[in-house]
């Protein structure tokens, strides 16, 4: 792939959503994960983080500037690590792996990744900038 990618740079421009960008890599989350991500999250999440991921109070945003800040350079794995451990405040650690799990798909597709075909179980080293770009999607926090 390193030869590949480094022929198509000298040769086209295309290179740049070839080898880079988020479209090159699928997400580890299903759609269905998402749905139950987004009832757990307005269980659990929203009375402090907001129902669209904007903060309030002590609280920080989940999405925007705030999260590409704080997010952009850590892995799904270490997300769904620090909210397991971390989260809900007052309660942590209380919910199933499956529902931080399920949180976790939420909160990345809110942010702009788009669901793969394959269940996240907690473990996944793939870098969250290069599946999401912090930008709030309207749908996924709707479900609509
Ligand atoms: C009682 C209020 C409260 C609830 C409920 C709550 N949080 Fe938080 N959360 C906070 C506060 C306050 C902070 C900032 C301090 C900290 O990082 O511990 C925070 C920080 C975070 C951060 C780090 C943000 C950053 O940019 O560093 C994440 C991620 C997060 N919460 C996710 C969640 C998730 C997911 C849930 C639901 C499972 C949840 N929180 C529930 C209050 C809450």
């Amino acid at each position: 792939m390193t030869g590949f990618c480094r022929k198509m740079t000298v040769a086209a421009i295309m290179s740049l959503s070839l080898c880079g960008g988020a479209q090159a890599q699928s997400s580890p989350f299903t759609p269905e994960q998402i749905n139950a991500g987004r009832e757990n999250f307005g269980m659990y999440c929203a009375g402090c983080h907001g129902d669209n991921l904007t903060g309030g109070g002590e609280a920080p945003a989940l999405t925007g500037g705030i999260f590409n800040h704080d997010w952009s350079n850590q892995s799904v794995g270490a997300f769904f690590a620090f909210i397991s451990n971390a989260m809900p405040q007052g309660l942590e650690g209380a919910l199933t792996p499956e529902e931080y799990a399920s949180i976790t798909a939420y909160i990345m597709a809110a942010n702009g990744a788009k669901p793969g075909t394959a269940p996240f179980t907690g473990k996944s080293d793939i870098k969250i900038s290069a599946i999401a770009d912090g930008k709030l999607v309207s749908g996924v926090v709707s479900g609509k």
